[in-house]
This record gives structure tokens, C-alpha cells and sequence, in this order.
């Protein structure tokens, strides 16, 4: 999985004042692949500029090789709570170990991803950095944070790497990354996604359940666009409209005033809330911005100096409707006030579908989100259009996120093991899509857990076929609320503890997706004790037997 970048011989000139080809090298971290897109269209452009590029990602990296680096650009994302994405850890606990070598010969910078509504924002971009610099390494241009509308400041801080690697100043021949970056096969992508249509959408749940989960069947049609099972749909969503009439009677504003959402986009006030801008998640950063806007005392109060604490407690299940009540009045013009607000991020899902099954379709498992915060019912954007709004024949703006992190073994007798309670069922119903239509050989095991049996066991009948026909070989289900007590996917992983080591022995992939703070956590930690108690091993021999898995890439998780 070495991605070795575009390797076109570097225009060389006579002229001195040209840029010296440079070596340079990128690795990235990510779990959902943006680090990665990034990292290729730095490649792209610093080759254009003469650079001699490797382009890796991290969990490929040996360690040992960076003292021999001269070059290094590092694109990483973060994850949960400040932490490192899967394939960035490794290499994340390499540079602030002991063994990490001093880099005085070394040039860095670092791109760092992140979601300002997270309070550990860009933390583990911010670790590198930080820790380069401490080996000795030089920063040739300075961090940059991005938000989850990363591009133009990526492009940005691309921009800047490239003027401090040139000797000379020649930035106006560099192609701005943008440009020159259009690999995908398909003309349709993040920044330019698809308007596809609906074909089915329908509740898995039965009458009764506490759960309401969408199974939406998505045309591909004329698109061009292709994935593999394991990737995930990105959709951008609409805001729930009666969030924005409310937002708009607060405001007081012209519904059809016109705004500038960017350059050369002019909505109305009302289509810019609805399609362009995130109403439902307060960000620190915004709640800064806004403040700037306002003549409320409060509000001053509460953004300044020593009262962070406050301002994480605030923020915490509240919107843009609770913050345009309890801060007025806001005078200042619509423009000024959209401007401070962040673009509506995309949804990503794991697809539920193969493209070999169902050609020129996607599918997807959704669960509605609806709670209650701060005396108000409370909405997941993507999840209750989902569920409330969207029919057959309505179109979505989609794109595919590739993510190499979640794969099918390449060897299809290879088994698997999949544990996917919830919507985390998702990607193995592509995965066993994806077999079934290859005729593979390979053995697979199902742990499935949700509520109830009679309404939450999700695509029921076709799990049941898959099992009598053979391609699914071995199926464990945990139904939590059946009995008194809660039983979980990792009791069933527990019970077969034996047997499971054996398959784990035998070369199984082992696969979890769905819930990462509880669920992942705890099967993580059942599989360490079923390898600890099988293969007679210490706590931290079972430890290194996982992460070894996991470098053999027979350990993947797609968590959220
Ligand atoms: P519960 O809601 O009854 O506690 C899918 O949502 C299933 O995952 C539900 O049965 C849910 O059980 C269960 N679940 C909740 N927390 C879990 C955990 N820590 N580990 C595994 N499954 C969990």
C-alpha cells in the first residue's frame, strides 16, 4: 500500500534562479481518507514544482527511516477525543517514545484536520508539530488548522509549502492544486458532488421498536462513480425547515434578502440556512465571531478571557436558535451574520451495498437521531431527512469517501469475523454482497446485536439466507433488552472464545463497526482478554498480538 507519488521527470532548466528539485516526503493519518486526498494533492503540486515525492501512510512508514528524511509534510486528522486515527498511531507513540531519533536535519510542517466542535481541535496535528520541533526539526511553514471545510486553506497551506521549498520565488508557474488535482475517475467528488436520486426508503424497524432505522437505496445512474465495499457515501444534507422559519422569525430578517455564500454564489437569506450553512452544531470559534456582531453584555462576558469552561458547558446541545434568543438583539445586516457561520459539513455512511450486486446503486443503513437537549427536541440533520422528508424521486447531493482502512481481505478464502451491532451492520452486508457475487471461499462470522429481536434485527431475511446458503458460515446475535440482563456482542465474542482464537490463528480478518466509545472499546477489550485467556499470553503480549493484527491490516475498524 505504498502510494509512491506521480513520478514525471522534474523540469530541470539551465536558468539558476530555478527551484532545486527537493525530496520530499508526505505521510499521512486519517480514518476516513481526506488526510489522504490531501496528501496527494500536495504531491501533485510539489512535483510540479521539480519535488521528488513519496507519498505514504503513516501505519506504512517504518520509523527508522525518518531520521534519514530531509523533507517531511505530515497531513493528519484527529479523532474522538484528541486522539490519533487508527493508522496514525503507531507511528504517533514512535515520536514521542524513547526511540525517536533527533531530526536537526529535518524541515517539517504539519496540516492538521479537525472539527472546531470538538474541544480537542486539530489535537493530534498539533502533537507532531509540537514534537518535531522538540527532535530538532525546523518548521518550514507554519501548522495550519483546518476546520471540516478544509479546502481552501489546505490549498493554502500547500501554497505556502511550496514557496518555502523554492529557492526562488515561482510560485506563479505552480498550478494551484485545485487545478491540477482531478484523479478521480469519475467527474463527481467532495467539491463537486452528484445530485442523485432516491429510488427506496424504508424503515427496517418493526412497529413497536424504540429504534427507527432507514434503509435508502440511492441511484448511481449516469454518475461515473464507483466504490468498493468498506467506502463510505458522503451526502450533504438540508436543514430541517422548520428550524430555519424559526431561525428567520427570530432574526426578523427578509426571507429572500439576497447573501453571498462565497465568491459568485448569491442565495436567498432562507436557501442559504437551508442548503449552505450549519445552524445545528455551536462551535467556540463561532461563538467568538458572533460575539463581534453583538452589543449583549452577556454574551461579551461569557467569550472572554477565563470563562472557557462556561463556554464548553454552553455550547453543549445547544444551536444557533438558542443562541439567537438568548443573546439579542442582532442588528447587524444578514450578510455580516452569515459570514460567520461554518459551510454544512457532510454526512458520511458506511455503504451497505455492492456495486457487483446492485450495479449503478448505493445503499445505506441510517438511524434516526432525535433527543431532547435544553427543553427542546433535538434533530440529526442527515439522519431525520432521512427519515421525515426524503422520498422516492427526491435527489441528494452525494460523493464517494474511499476509505482503505476497511477492506474486504484481498484473498477471498481468507475469513472473516464482523461485528456490527446497530447500523454498524452496514459495510458486512456489502461485504457478504460483495462474497456471494464472487463465489468466494473464504469462511465468515456475523456478530450482530441490537434491542429486540422481533423489530431491531436488522435485514433479518437476508442474513438468514446467507447462513443456509453458506456464504455466511456462522452468525452470533446479542439482543440486549430481551432478557433481564443486558447481553452485548462481545458476551457472544466471549462465549466462543475458543473457537475464535482458532479462526484468528487461521489468518481471520477481524472487523468491528458502529458505536466507537462504548462499543468498540468494549470488544477491543474482550478481544485482548479472549487472546490473553487462548493463546496463554500476557496482558502485554496480547497487546502486541493485536497490534500486530493490526499491521497486517487484519484488524480494521470503522467506528464512529
Ligand atoms: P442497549 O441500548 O440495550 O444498551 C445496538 O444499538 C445495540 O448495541 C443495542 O442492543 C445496545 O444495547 C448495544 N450496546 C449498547 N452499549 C453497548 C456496548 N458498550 N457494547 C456493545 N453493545 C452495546
Amino acid at each position: 500500500a505504498f502510494i509512491q507519488g506521480n513520478t514525471a521527470v522534474p523540469q530541470l532548466s539551465q536558468n539558476s534562479n530555478q527551484a532545486v528539485p527537493k525530496e520530499v516526503t508526505i505521510l499521512y493519518g486519517s480514518q476516513s481518507g481526506n488526510s489522504k486526498g490531501l496528501a496527494k494533492k500536495a504531491a501533485a503540486a510539489l512535483e510540479a514544482n521539480g519535488s521528488i515525492v513519496t507519498v505514504s501512510a503513516m501505519s506504512d512508514f517504518k520509523p527508522n527511516n525518518l531520521k534519514k528524511l530531509k523533507n517531511l509534510l505530515i497531513v493528519v486528522s484527529t479523532h474522538g477525543e484528541g486522539d490519533p486515527p487508527d493508522n496514525a498511531l503507531t507511528f504517533h507513540e514512535f515520536i514521542y517514545s524513547k526511540r525517536a531519533p533527533k531530526l536537526t536535519e529535518l524541515n517539517f510542517s504539519v496540516l492538521a484536520l479537525g472539527d472546531s466542535s470538538y474541544e480537542f481541535f486539530c489535537q493530534t496535528g498539533k502533537d507532531f508539530d509540537k514534537r518535531l520541533e522538540e527532535l530538532g526539526g525546523t518548521r518550514l511553514y507554519p501548522r495550519f488548522d483546518c476546520d471540516v471545510d478544509y479546502d481552501e486553506p489546505a490549498a493554502e497551506w500547500i501554497q505556502g509549502v511550496l514557496g518555502s521549498l523554492s529557492e526562488s520565488q515561482i510560485q506563479n508557474s505552480v498550478p494551484t492544486p485545485a487545478a491540477s488535482l482531478q484523479t478521480a475517475e469519475s467527474v463527481y467528488s467532495r467539491t463537486n458532488p452528484f445530485q442523485a436520486e432516491v429510488l427506496e426508503n424504508i424503515n427496517l424497524n418493526g412497529r413497536g421498536s424504540n429504534k427507527e432505522t432507514r434503509h435508502l437505496e440511492i441511484s448511481l445512474e449516469g454518475s461515473g462513480l464507483t466504490f468498493e465495499p468498506g467506502d463510505s457515501l458522503g451526502i450533504y444534507p438540508e436543514n430541517d425547515p422548520a428550524l430555519v422559519e424559526f431561525l428567520l422569525y427570530e432574526l426578523k430578517w427578509n426571507q429572500e434578502e439576497p447573501v453571498t455564500v462565497k465568491q459568485g454564489d448569491i442565495r436567498t437569506l432562507k436557501d442559504a440556512l437551508l442548503s449552505f450553512y450549519e445552524i445545528t452544531v455551536l462551535t467556540k470559534p463561532l461563538l467568538e465571531k458572533i460575539s463581534k456582531l453583538s452589543s449583549n453584555q452577556e454574551l461579551h462576558e461569557l467569550v472572554s478571557p477565563g470563562n472557557e469552561d462556561k463556554v464548553k458547558e454552553y455550547l453543549k446541545g445547544r444551536d444557533l436558535l438558542d443562541l439567537i434568543r438568548d443573546f439579542g438583539p442582532w442588528g447587524e445586516s444578514a450578510q455580516e451574520f452569515v459570514s460567520v457561520l461554518r459551510k454544512i459539513p457532510a454526512r458520511l455512511y458506511s455503504i451497505a451495498s455492492s456495486l457487483n450486486a446492485n450495479p449503478d446503486e448505493v445503499h445505506l443503513t441510517i438511524g434516526a437521531l432525535r433527543y431532547e437537549a435544553n427543553g427542546r427536541q433535538r434533530n440529526g440533520v442527515c439522519s431525520i431527512l432521512a427519515a421525515e422528508r426524503l422520498q422516492p424521486g427526491d435527489t441528494l447531493p452525494i460523493f464517494i469517501q474511499h476509505n482503505e482502512n476497511f477492506k474486504l481481505p484481498e484473498n477471498s478464502d481468507a475469513p472473516i469475523i464482523m461485528v456490527g451491532p446497530g447500523t454498524g451492520i452496514a459495510p458486512f452486508r456489502s461485504f457478504m454482497q460483495e462474497r456471494e457475487e464472487a463465489g468466494a471461499e473464504g469462511k465468515s462470522w456475523l456478530f450482530f446485536g441490537d434491542q429486540h429481536f422481533v423489530t431491531d434485527f436488522l435485514y433479518q431475511t437476508e442474513w438468514q439466507k446467507w447462513l443456509k446458503e453458506g456464504v455466511l458460515t456462522k452468525m452470533d446475535v446479542a439482543f440486549s433488552r430481551d432478557q433481564a440482563e443486558k447481553v452485548y456482542v462481545q458476551h457472544r465474542l466471549l462465549e466462543h472464545s475458543k473457537e475464535l482464537f482458532e479462526w484468528l490463528e487461521a489468518g481471520a480478518y477481524f472487523y468491528i463497526c458502529g458505536d466507537e466509545k462504548h462499543m468498540a472499546h468494549d470488544v477491543h477489550n474482550s478481544l485482548l482478554e479472549i487472546i490473553e485467556k487462548e493463546g496463554g499470553l500476557s496482558r502485554e503480549k496480547a497487546v502486541e498480538y493485536l497490534s500486530d493484527l493490526q499491521q497486517q491490516k487484519r484488524y480494521q475498524r470503522d467506528v464512529y
